[in-house]
């Protein structure tokens, strides 16, 4: 009735031939060796241990009852076929991870696997085993009904690995998501453990000779750690359904490995507490589970500690079963900060991830979610984010170094310091970002490394200046400083005083060079060349860091290049209240003290004899604050007199000539046991002020407020994306909309860049304008930076705005004013603003140009909105 797969098993003759490609010796630079040929002997592994049966246990691991072996060791025997292979020049996540026996997978989906060749080509590459991403969930087998399977899509992707050598685990048997309409409460229990018992038969024989591991039953625990969640299965059945399908998978195919999956339950919690008390229960039941697996859709904030997994994942091996993390992702759309530094966040938590893994004897690997941020499900799910290994382009981002650093040792990034933003650091997949100042050539270094097996050295200098290079201009932002390390050494000299450099062109002038640090360096260990460097505050045309020094015909070896920010200045020169209250005042009638109640160190502030709810304690910021710049502001309080009550942080802003504006920084809710942080961000004003206070205020009149730690520190960078489609005009007005009956056009008579600029004309009304919808572009409750230039077609309008019209719920809408400006016919004049989006069901969301006499004409260019971090 169904199409039969045949089994491609690898000849023996292919295994020989591998065997005399690999020469089982050392590489060498000039013979580099690359996955696909360690694929086949993982393979052969595998199908050695097929032949030998479920019960040996090459890993040497305590497995309960049903084992399963990856040889986790190191070294290669040449006549040993289980050895694992030997190194290659350069790593990639599946060889990386194959040098302790573990694997490297990747969840596929069959849209872009075909209509993308680079996308099939990187995963064959890059990973050693894959996972349909939903092709053989149940839903998507049997779309029509209980009768009829389509294996096609599945198939394809069954194909891809057997012509690429990779293993295929299924995913997911028994799941209450994404499973066949005919699956529901309105089936009877019989009717429902008929269609479950013929879908797992049908469909592990179907893949019978396919797939290595199964996941058998995904997400029956409920989030809290309660007990099962509540599906059709376990309504219908309790317990027992779960029991039954690994049974019955394993009745379909003796030689699977057969997963329990769910997420959230990476650390020890409630959860995975629950989860492990299941596993014990299915064990003592003599229940074929071979394995659990936590997803690890880890968000960048909250992601479990290396020690935290290690535990985790180590209780479960203590039962004997397998453990992998099957659907790793790292979203960071929330982390606050540059790119590069979201970025360098999320390399920190892949490389703890597969560390976790390797320090986990039971580990047998990690799968991620995907591996482009083109095609990844936590957009749809979570929102616009980049939580993958490549970008939208298929180039390695951070995370990818570090996920492969993790699988081959190289020690975890210092937590208590900022995260290194350089990517490519340790040298272990190859040069990417490296280059050499001057002459002379880079190459990976496969003898002699600070960390992990790879370092890069340079040869054939000709000069003392030459040495080897890495690029951080995307890196770098102008005016900030980094804290900046290598480590180096020598080949051909015993000792020179070698030194660190940045090279650093402003557009439009000449390089400087700045002396990052020196070190006497040797020809036997690696040194640490360290300092800091600053970045001028101009437009950064290119920045690159370099060894150099030594005489000509030295080589050069580097590792473990660092690159990290220098935490903004604190512009509160008094946030602790360590000495007192110096420098704060009581807003409006509040008495200023000091408790020893205090979040850290000796002593908090206190505001007490508060007669209304915005009473509390300010300090000025008016000489600190510069236009345009945006803050970020954090403080922690406590109340007094009441359990809970309202905590806002308020900045009070004045422009000259104008009323003052209180802008809310952050709110919360503040109690009398313990402390709570508030923190947000705001932008000053472009405009000459005459005042900037920041304070605390919010509860009510004779509540107290308890204060400590304020940091107020400008963030120079970490915008986010224009969220608008078409702020140039340059292919027309889409996206844009007359405000009131007005004709709107892509104009050429002016153009701020490229050739048009959008235009409104005939405005009979002071609101009419020039509007766009925002509504679905941005986030509730965020703040966005709107940038744009405007013209009018006389001498000079005064008031000329930008506006947001927006409403909640439906409910009438309000206007709020981002941005005045008085702007003329001969030069564009620069509107800067930002807009807090409510943070509420907004039903209305129009961004718009307005508020020029009536008859006058207005130009707009060069619109940008995007996200304040
Ligand atoms: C997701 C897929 O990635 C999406 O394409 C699909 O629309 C929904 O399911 N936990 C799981 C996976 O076990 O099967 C889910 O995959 C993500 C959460």
């Amino acid at each position: 009735m169904f199409a039969r797969r045949r089994l491609r098993l690898i000849s023996h003759a292919t295994l020989l031939t591998s065997f005399a490609l690999l020469g089982c010796s050392s590489p060498t630079e000039e013979t580099p060796l690359l996955g696909s040929t360690g694929q086949a002997l993982k393979q052969s592994q595998e199908d050695d241990k097929g032949a030998k049966g479920k019960h040996d246990d090459t890993r040497g691991h305590q497995h309960h009852g049903r084992g399963h072996g990856h040889g986790h060791g190191q070294g290669h025997d040449c006549d040993d076929p289980t050895a694992p292979p030997p190194d290659p020049v350069v790593f990639t996540p599946a060889s990386a991870a194959a040098r302790s026996g573990r694997l490297a997978g990747v969840a596929v989906a069959s849209g872009p696997l075909a209509s993308e060749p680079i996308y099939g080509a990187t995963i064959a590459a890059q990973f050693s085993d894959i996972v349909p991403e939903n092709d053989t969930k149940w839903g998507p087998l049997q779309p029509v009904d209980a009768e009829h399977w389509n294996f096609a899509p599945a198939d394809a992707i069954v194909d891809f690995a057997e012509a690429n050598e990779m293993r295929v685990k299924g995913h997911t048997l028994i799941w209450h998501s994404q499973a066949p309409a005919f699956v529901n409460a309105d089936a009877s229990p019989r009717q429902l453990r008929r269609y479950a018992k013929r879908h797992i038969h049908e469909t592990v024989r179907h893949f019978r000779h396919d797939m290595f591991a199964w996941d058998v039953v995904n997400e029956a625990i409920a989030d809290d750690g309660s007990g099962l969640r509540a599906t059709v299965f376990a309504d219908a059945f309790g317990e027992q359904y779960i029991d039954r399908a690994f049974h019955r998978a394993n009745q379909a195919d003796r030689n699977a490995e057969l997963y329990y999956n769910d997420y959230g339950t990476e650390n020890i919690n409630p959860k995975s507490d629950a989860v492990y008390a299941l596993m014990t229960r299915l064990l003592d039941r003599g229940v074929p589970v071979d394995g659990v697996g936590f997803q690890g859709h880890f968000d960048a904030r909250f992601a479990p500690t290396f020690d935290q997994m290690v535990e985790n994942f180590e209780r479960f091996g203590d039962l004997g079963l397998s453990v992998n993390v099957s659907e790793l992702d790292v979203r960071i759309a929330r982390v606050a900060g540059s790119t590069a530094h979201k970025l360098a966040v999320q390399k920190r938590i892949y490389q703890r991830v597969s560390a976790a893994c390797l320090a986990t004897a039971a580990c047998e690997g990690i799968t991620t979610w995907g591996f482009t941020d083109k095609y990844s499900w936590i957009d749809s799910t979570f929102g616009a984010d980049d939580p993958l290994l490549f970008d939208d382009n298929y180039q390695k981002k951070p995370a990818y170094y570090g996920f492969v650093d993790g699988f081959l040792g190289v020690p975890l990034d210092d937590p208590s310091l900022q995260p290194n933003l350089i990517g490519n650091s340790s040298l272990e997949t190859g040069l990417d970002g490296w280059s050499v100042q001057g002459a002379g050539a880079l190459a990976t270094s496969v003898d002699r490394a600070h960390t992990g097996l790879r370092g890069a050295i340079h040869s054939g200098r000709t000069a003392t200046w030459n040495g080897p290079r890495h690029d951080v201009t995307r890196l770098a932002q102008r005016g900030r400083a980094y804290d900046m390390s290598v480590f180096a050494s020598l080949s051909g000299a015993p000792l020179v005083n070698t030194a660190f450099t940045a090279q650093i062109t402003c557009t439009g002038q000449a390089s400087t060079f700045q002396r990052i640090g020196a070190a006497d360096l040797t020809d036997t260990a690696f040194g640490q060349l360290a300092g800091v460097m600053t970045l001028p505050d101009c437009e950064l045309q290119s920045v690159a860091v370099y060894v150099e020094g030594p005489a000509p015909g030295v080589s050069i070896l580097v590792d473990d290049l660092a690159m990290r920010e220098r935490p903004l200045p604190n512009l509160v020169t008094n946030g602790t209240f360590e000495t007192g209250t110096a420098g704060w005042f009581g807003w409006g009638p509040s008495v200023l003290g000091t408790t020893t109640d205090a979040h850290s160190g000796d002593l908090a502030a206190t505001a007490s004899g508060r007669t209304a709810s915005w009473n509390g304690i300010a300090t000025n910021l008016t000489t600190r604050v510069a236009p345009t710049a945006t803050y970020r502001a954090s403080a922690w309080l406590k109340v007094r007199n009441a359990a809970t009550s309202p905590i806002v942080l308020t900045a009070a802003v004045r422009c000259a000539g104008q009323a003052t504006q209180f802008v809310r920084v952050a709110a919360g809710t503040g109690n009398s046991s313990t402390w709570t942080e508030l923190s947000g961000s705001v932008a000053a004003p472009n405009c000459t002020m005459e005042e900037f206070t920041l304070y605390a205020e919010g509860p009510a009149a004779g509540v107290d407020i308890l204060l400590d730690d304020v940091s107020f520190n400008q963030t120079t960078a970490g915008l986010g994306a224009n969220v608008l489609a078409n702020g140039t005009f340059e292919t027309g007005t889409g996206n844009w909309f007359g405000f009131g009956s007005v004709t709107v056009s892509a104009a050429t008579d002016k153009a701020r860049s490229g050739v048009r600029s959008g235009k409104v004309s005939g405005r009979t009304a002071t609101w009419n304008g020039l509007a766009t919808d925002i509504r679905t572009r941005v986030t509730p409750g965020r703040s966005y930076r709107a940038n744009a230039f405007t013209q009018v077609s006389v001498p000079s309008a005064a008031g000329v705005r930008l506006t947001l019209q927006s409403a909640c719920n439906g409910a009438p809408a309000t206007f709020t004013n981002i941005a005045t400006v008085t702007a003329n016919n001969a030069t564009w004049t620069e509107l800067n603003g930002t807009i807090a989006i409510p943070n509420c069901n907004l039903t209305t969301a129009v961004f718009y140009i307005e508020n020029a006499p009536t008859g006058v004409d207005i130009y707009l260019d060069d619109v940008s909105l995007r996200e304040v971090p």
